[in-house]
Formats: C-alpha cells, sequence, structure tokens
C-alpha cells in the first residue's frame, strides 16, 4: 500500500472529490439542524445521589445520550491534550505514522476514514488516531513521543478519564439495579482512545466526516469545542451543542444488551464544517476480548425474555465492523433469534 493520504495533509483542497460524496439520502444537504438543548445536562458534583442516577437513566433510556459538566477532569488537562492532539494531526503523514510505529500490537495506529477503507462505499473527511490507554503503564511507552510532552500530557488525561469513567458506570449499575461493579469490571477493562479530526471541507453538504452508526461501546465519553455531533431522535437529527468544559456521554450496543434493550445506542453522525478545523477526544469504553456480552440475569425474567444473544466481545465486534453504518444489520447479528 502507497503511504497514507491523509486528509489534514491535503493541500489547497478546492471541491469534495468523488469518492467523498454521500449518496443524496445519507448526505447532510443543507438542511439546518436544530440545536435542540434538548439532550440533557447532568451535573456530576450534584449531591443528590438518588436524583443523579435517575437524571442519568432517564437521558440514557429517551436519548442514549447526555452531557455532563463539574465531572473532575480539569480544565488544564484538557486544554492541554486538545491541544497536543491538534499538533499530532497537523504533523506530516509520514511522522504519524513513525510515531505510531512502536507497538509491536499495532494498538496505536493512524488512519484515514474509517478502518474499514478498502471496502467502503463512500470515505469519511476524517483522520484519526486511536491507541490503548488502559493500564497505563502497559501502553505507554508504545505512544508516540512526538509532539514534546505527548506521553505525559496524554497520561494524565487517560488516567482522569478513567476515573470519570468508573464513577459514571457506577451511577448506571445502580440505575440498572445491577449492583456495585457490575459495569465498573472487566467490562470496561480495555478501553481505547479514539482521536478524531476534521479539516475545513470545502462543501460540507455532500460528506460527512463520520457516517451514520452506534458505537460498539459499553459507553463513550468525547470532547468537542466546534459543532458538528449530530443525534438522531425519533427520525430527526438534533445537533450536541458543545458546552464549555463539558463531556457528551453515550450509550453503546454493549450497554444495550447488557440492560436487555432498556438503554439504547442511539445512532449519530459527525458534519464537517466549511471554516474551521473540528477535533473530538473519543474515550471508548471496551470489554477485554473474551469477556461475554449478554443481558444481565437479574433482568430476565418470564415478562422480559432475553433480547440478545451471548456473544464474546471479540466476536461482536468482527461482525459490528464491516456493518458499523447499517444498525439495523449490527442489531441482527446481536439479537436472539440469531446462531
Ligand atoms: C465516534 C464518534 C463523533 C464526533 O468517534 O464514534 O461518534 O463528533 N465521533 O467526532
Ligand atoms: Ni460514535
Amino acid at each position: 500500500m502507497g503511504e497514507v493520504k491523509f486528509v489534514s495533509n491535503w493541500e489547497g483542497v478546492q471541491s469534495v472529490p468523488p469518492d467523498y460524496i454521500y449518496p443524496p439520502e445519507k448526505r447532510p444537504g443543507n438542511v439546518v439542524v436544530p440545536m435542540a438543548n434538548a439532550i440533557p445536562v447532568v451535573d456530576l458534583s450534584t449531591r443528590d445521589r438518588p436524583l443523579l442516577v435517575r437524571k442519568i437513566l432517564d437521558a440514557s433510556q429517551e436519548f442514549g445520550f447526555f452531557q455532563v459538566i463539574n465531572h473532575g477532569v480539569s480544565r488544564r488537562v484538557l486544554e492541554e491534550t486538545t491541544r497536543i492532539f491538534k499538533k499530532f494531526h497537523a504533523m506530516s503523514g509520514a511522522e504519524k505514522a513513525k510515531e505510531c510505529s512502536r507497538d509491536p500490537y499495532k494498538s496505536c495506529r493512524v488512519y484515514t476514514s474509517s478502518e474499514n477503507y478498502r471496502k467502503e462505499q463512500t470515505h469519511c473527511w476524517r483522520d484519526a488516531l486511536i491507541f490503548n490507554c488502559h493500564p497505563l503503564e502497559k501502553y505507554v511507552h508504545f505512544w508516540p513521543q512526538n509532539p514534546p510532552k505527548y506521553r505525559e500530557v496524554v497520561g494524565a488525561y487517560c488516567v482522569a478519564m478513567r476515573t470519570l469513567v468508573l464513577e459514571i458506570l457506577e451511577l448506571v449499575s445502580e440505575g440498572l439495579g445491577l449492583g456495585r461493579g457490575y459495569l465498573a469490571s472487566e467490562m470496561s477493562e480495555n478501553p481505547l482512545m479514539l482521536v478524531n479530526h476534521y479539516p475545513p471541507c470545502p462543501n460540507p453538504s455532500l460528506t460527512l466526516g463520520l457516517s451514520q452508526h452506534c458505537d460498539p461501546s459499553l459507553i463513550t465519553i468525547l470532547f468537542q469545542e466546534v459543532n458538528g455531533l449530530q443525534v438522531l431522535k425519533d427520525g430527526q437529527w438534533i445537533g450536541v451543542h458543545p458546552i464549555d468544559n463539558a463531556f457528551v456521554v453515550n450509550i453503546g450496543f454493549v450497554l444495550q444488551v447488557i440492560s436487555n434493550g432498556k438503554l439504547k445506542a442511539a445512532e449519530h453522525r459527525a458534519v464537517t464544517n466549511a471554516k474551521i478545523s473540528r477535533q473530538s477526544l473519543t474515550y471508548l469504553v471496551y470489554p477485554k476480548d473474551e469477556v461475554t456480552m449478554e443481558p444481565a440475569k437479574c433482568l430476565i425474567n418470564e415478562a422480559n425474555p432475553p433480547r440478545y444473544r451471548a456473544l464474546k466481545f471479540k466476536d461482536f465486534q468482527r461482525n459490528y465492523l464491516p456493518r458499523a453504518s447499517d444498525t439495523k444489520a449490527v442489531m441482527e447479528c446481536i439479537g436472539s433469534n440469531c446462531s
């Protein structure tokens, strides 16, 4: 394979190339998407724990999405981390590839569009950096060393994210009646950090930064400064308004399965921007490969039979990747009527 042509490293692009133009029914078009303030904002410093649990559960059921404020990750850590990743994506393609080449397991990777580049019908207007991040001491020595201080800054971010994830997972477990530690367990032991970079695009109505999908995670915690994330709610796209110093949390397929459909993974996508580049820091909370994902036993009874089959996470992932932008097809793979 020749050298990867990252969108960030294109120069003087005047129009969207044909293989980035989505079919009309999938294009964002010129429709103005409402920046509904409907996605609930949850203040994690709320002392009333039952209230906090209820807010998170309600949002997860209704939208599959919420934002969190007063989350304990310091502004300084967030700022330094976003700055480092912007510098990383601004490096040349060869430099980025070199910085990711230390990992013999290839878990630290840069790619463009999606991991399904060669088979996908339309490319997305996006470059991505992805890497394992927990436990830190297992992976940090495979990480890039450039831009300077990368490991120190990103390491601090990942440690802070881990704390936040465990806190949110305990609240969700409590809300579902699963008991302590049900989700803060091997179900969440293999998080990945995914840094999406969407350079300015000459015509955002024709293409997408990221196609419509649900995440293959337990939950996902995203940080965005520039708007572009949209969620499908009752057949309508709504924009997720960037709030200063807030994270967007969404439910993934794994939690949908564990909760036996009580919580839903919502479909979402990222649109591009004609003027400025956009970056999102996406912390994907994954189970370990060998973990079996299945509806929690305590949520199953005669009135509530399992709606999904038991599946090892690695087998689920293998099924997910080629179908990522076709949620119905993914659902068919995990449904209880499948073998
Ligand atoms: C993702 C994702 C949206 C965004 O990385 O899974 O949905 O706004 N990202 O970058
Ligand atoms: Ni996503």
